[in-house]
């Protein structure tokens, strides 16, 4: 599949759906606490999408049976909501949500830390956001799309950190999933030539310790093989001519 550059109309249509998502996630947030399920998580994110008039992009994607996704401690992504896993102090808990607003998608990823959570915990979720910003200098017209996977990896590994590997950011519009795929690390290539109009979701997944995954039995779940904490953050983002613009984060952070 070639890789689409969106119209004026359709920039304006995932704009509307970014500035949702952020509005999601900042209620998610607020509501996360300690004795709070992962399941409560889910209905509350999925009653937030509905009631700005949008699908959550995710519930029954290929059969993924939630609206968000819930990922604790070395869980890295694709977490089941579940009513009796509790979420806990100490916890670093990954949300990962998507809309659809009048056809078009936008997909966000936080990782939030739950009460005082560890000095290397907290670490790892600032670094993993920093990961993001560092992609997205590249993020420019006339850059290659390989810039900013190897700005991420870059970034985490030189900090000692986990690069996940088995899973990449995408581009996005009409399907949650669109070409290209991209990693977080550094490609032997450069890619494709970046231009305006083409909306990605950049989203480094990063471990304390080894890259390497599993999935576990309930085919979702990816968790880290060492089972060392993992953190995603994740934006939809627009490319321009100049600045890119980050459609699911405004004001906020
Ligand atoms: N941000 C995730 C991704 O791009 C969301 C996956 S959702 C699921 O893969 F529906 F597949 F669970
Ligand atoms: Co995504």
């Amino acid at each position: 599949m070639p890789i689409t550059i969106k119209s004026a109309r359709e920039i304006d249509l995932m704009t509307e759906a970014g500035r949702i998502l952020e509005k999601v996630h900042l209620e998610l947030e607020k509501a996360l606490r300690p004795g709070m399920s992962t399941l409560e998580i889910d209905r509350l994110g999925e009653e937030v999408i509905r009631g700005y008039g949008c699908i959550p992009s995710f519930l029954n994607y290929n059969g993924y049976p939630a609206s968000i996704c819930v990922s604790v401690n070395e869980e890295v992504v694709h977490g089941i909501p579940t009513a009796d896993r509790i979420i806990k102090e100490g916890d670093i808990v990954s949300l990962d949500a998507g809309v659809i607003y009048k056809g078009y998608h936008s997909d966000a990823a936080r990782t939030h830390a739950v009460g005082k959570v560890s000095r290397e915990a907290e670490e790892l979720i600032k670094v993993t956001r920093e990961c993001f910003f560092e992609g997205i200098k590249y993020a420019k017209e006339g850059n290659h799309l390989f810039d900013i996977s190897g700005a991420i990896g870059r970034y985490a590994t030189e900090r000692g950190y986990g690069v996940v590997r088995d899973l990449c950011g995408h581009g996005i519009g009409t399907a949650l999933h669109e070409a290209p795929e991209i990693p977080n690390y550094e490609m032997n290539r450069r890619g494709v030539k970046l231009k305006a109009g083409m909306t990605l979701a950049i989203e480094p997944m990063i471990n304390i310790g080894g890259y390497e995954v599993d999935w576990l039995d309930d085919d979702w779940t990816v968790v880290t093989r060492d089972r060392s904490l993992s953190a995603h953050y994740e934006n939809t983002i627009l490319i321009t001519d100049g600045e890119p613009k980050i459609l699911s984060l405004t004001k906020t952070e």
